[in-house]
């Protein structure tokens, strides 16, 4: 039959993403406009700003991912849109735009969860069918998730204060480090020794597949601090690869405790920390070691991208699954 063609757009937090997926599973174009070099300046993502940013960018986005995938307006069949979690006056931008021109050309609207976008990003590379477990660990989220079937998610463990990837970026910001510090953090934390600081895991206790990683933050901070107190040089290489190695550590083994208590045997893992080099390599290890399947992102549709959001969207268009174009933004969006 006629190829199902997907706009994707996503502008919850601080890249305007569009991007043209064929089928579901083939990535036509992907265009991302990152603003991070103008949150660099204030240390962390000013709405206000980001919505701003989207307003200018989200035209000539859309038009270059069109171009690029060698598609016009009417070779569309729907357009999936990010529509929350987020910042709202960000993701209104996504969703006016998305409104305006599935009315105008009488397409289909498919509002998409961003979260549930981060865990579809793995069926763009090759990613397993459900039942499956998703490890989702973003700036904002960290959580496990199963996935028994296409759309449907049950939580089995979450966050109780900061998610991992702002554990990353509040150590970094302390450490001197630019915006956003996951990535640079991760690139110090090669040339650290791990064992150099004995930084807590937070284990909750011996079932919860629950996480917190306040007080590793704290630890961290606290121990720059007091070397600097007493006159001491603290190693930034050290520091990351000692809090890389906590972190890591407690992410992989949640993961594990998720396999055995549920008996599902393939992992999935989404959002941005998945790049991280220290989770890949320590996770595809222990799942070897284990005998359960473990998928990865592309590097490039680890962070935010429109890509995932159209993947995502493939399957309600399957399913008929349509938003009225009175569809609302949610900042608080649940999965
Ligand atoms: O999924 P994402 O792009 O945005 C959210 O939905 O939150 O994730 C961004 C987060 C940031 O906290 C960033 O520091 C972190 O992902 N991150 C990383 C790495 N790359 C991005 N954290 C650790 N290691 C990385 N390589
Ligand atoms: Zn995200």
């Amino acid at each position: 039959g006629k190829p199902v063609v997907i706009l994707g757009i996503e502008t919850s937090c601080d890249e305007t993403s569009a991007s043209v997926i064929r089928d579901g599973r083939e990535i036509l174009s992907n265009v991302v406009s990152s603003q991070i070099e103008i949150h660099k300046r204030f240390g962390g993502v000013v709405p206000e700003v980001a919505s701003r940013r989207h307003v200018e960018n989200v035209n000539g986005v859309v038009e270059e991912a069109l171009t690029q995938a060698g598609v016009t307006l009417d070779d569309l069949s729907a357009v999936g849109v990010t529509y929350g979690p987020g910042l709202v006056g960000a993701l209104l931008v996504g969703v006016a735009w998305a409104k305006g021109l599935c009315f105008a050309k009488g397409i289909p609207m498919i509002g998409v969860q961003h979260i549930a976008g981060h865990i579809y990003a793995n069926f763009l590379s090759g990613g397993m069918e459900p039942p499956l477990l998703a490890l989702v660990v973003s700036g904002g989220h960290t959580e496990i998730v199963h996935m028994p079937a296409h759309g449907e998610f049950e939580f089995l463990g979450r966050t109780r204060d900061d998610a991992a990837g702002e554990a990353y970026d509040k150590v970094a910001r302390a450490m001197g480090l630019p915006y956003p510090g996951g990535p640079v953090v991760d690139r110090l934390a090669q040339e650290g020794n791990p064992e150099a600081y004995p930084f807590p895991r937070a284990w909750i206790d011996d079932e919860s597949m629950d996480f917190s990683f306040s007080g590793l933050k704290s630890a961290v901070l606290n121990t720059m601090h007091n070397a600097e107190q007493r006159g001491e040089e603290w190693k930034q290489a050290d520091i990351a690869a000692s809090f890389q190695a906590a972190v890591v550590e407690v992410l992989v083994e949640k993961t594990v405790r998720a396999v055995r208590k549920t008996g599902v045997r393939n992992v999935v893992v989404a959002g941005g920390v998945a790049a991280n080099r220290g989770l890949r390599a320590a996770l595809q290890k222990r799942a070897e070691l284990e005998g359960f399947g473990v998928h990865f992102p592309s590097l490039d549709l680890c962070t935010d991208n429109a890509a995932m959001i159209a993947a995502a969207a493939f399957p309600m268009y399957e399913a008929g699954r349509f938003h009225d174009l009175d569809l609302n933004a949610v900042a608080s969006l649940s999965l």
